[in-house]
């Protein structure tokens, strides 16, 4: 925690820091699900990118967003079942997912997910939303067959660190450090089934999403 001061100081020179990753095996049985508490999950679509209007640069974000799904990657959100306001959401990648900290690529197998850009909106927070939404979203993966989830959280991060303990396993962390536009050095050990992180995306590109397609009916996650 005291290195956070140092590395904002730093950052514009050298930059450092570490990033746990961690993995869930849905082979496995999930725990119970936490209490709703007032809120649904549901996956998302083009026809709901307005639920990021309230946020800051909503343009952008929903820019953002709608590449991501264009690049075949699923949006799962969290609503205030009382006022319809989106409160968390998470991104779900099938293919591969970048890690910009370190300027590497995961590289998923069949079967494989990566769980990235997972947030809570600042006044939703601690009332058990990412619980909740966590599980729901992973007891779908689940049910539709995949296998092995995949995330990092930055060393830091302790509420997301924590939250995150909830339902994944962590598989080790990885220490970088770089220096302006140099390639980051990378530091730790790797156990067993770290996943693969690779300088280039290996060509695994993603098929167009045919927007058209999705579905304009929410589905409700149980
Ligand atoms: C991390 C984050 C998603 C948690 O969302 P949340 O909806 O507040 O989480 P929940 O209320 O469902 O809490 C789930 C668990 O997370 C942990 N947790 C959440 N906030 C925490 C905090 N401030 N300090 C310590 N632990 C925390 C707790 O273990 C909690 O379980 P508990 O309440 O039974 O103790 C939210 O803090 C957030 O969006 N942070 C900023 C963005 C971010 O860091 N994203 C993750 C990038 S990897």
């Amino acid at each position: 925690m005291l290195l956070c001061p140092v590395r904002k100081l730093l950052q514009p020179v050298v930059d450092f820091g570490s990033l746990v990753f961690f993995e869930r095996d849905l082979r496995q049985r999930l725990a119970q699900r936490p209490p709703a508490k007032g809120f649904i999950a549901r996956e998302a679509y083009a026809v709901d990118l307005d639920l990021l209007n309230g946020m800051e640069d909503s343009a952008a974000r929903k820019q953002a967003a709608l590449d991501r799904l264009r690049r075949g990657e699923h949006w799962f959100v969290g609503i205030d079942s009382r006022t319809g306001e989106l409160a968390n959401y998470r991104w779900v990648s099938y293919t591969r997912g970048f890690v910009p900290e370190i300027d590497r690529y995961f590289v998923l197998k069949p079967g494989e997910v990566y769980i990235y850009d997972l947030y809570t909106l600042p006044r939703f927070r601690r009332h058990g939303v990412d619980a909740f939404v966590r599980h729901s979203v992973y007891s779908y993966l689940q049910s539709t067959g995949i296998n092995k989830i995949y995330a990092y959280v930055q060393g830091s991060n302790v509420a997301s660190l924590r939250a995150a303990r909830l339902l994944l396993r962590p598989l080790g962390r990885v220490w970088y450090i770089r220096a302006g536009k140099h390639p980051p050095i990378l530091i730790g050990a790797r156990k067993a089934g770290f996943p693969e992180l690779r300088h280039d995306p290996a060509g695994a590109e993603t098929p167009l999403r045919d927007l058209a397609g999705n579905s304009w009916v929410s589905r409700v996650l149980r």
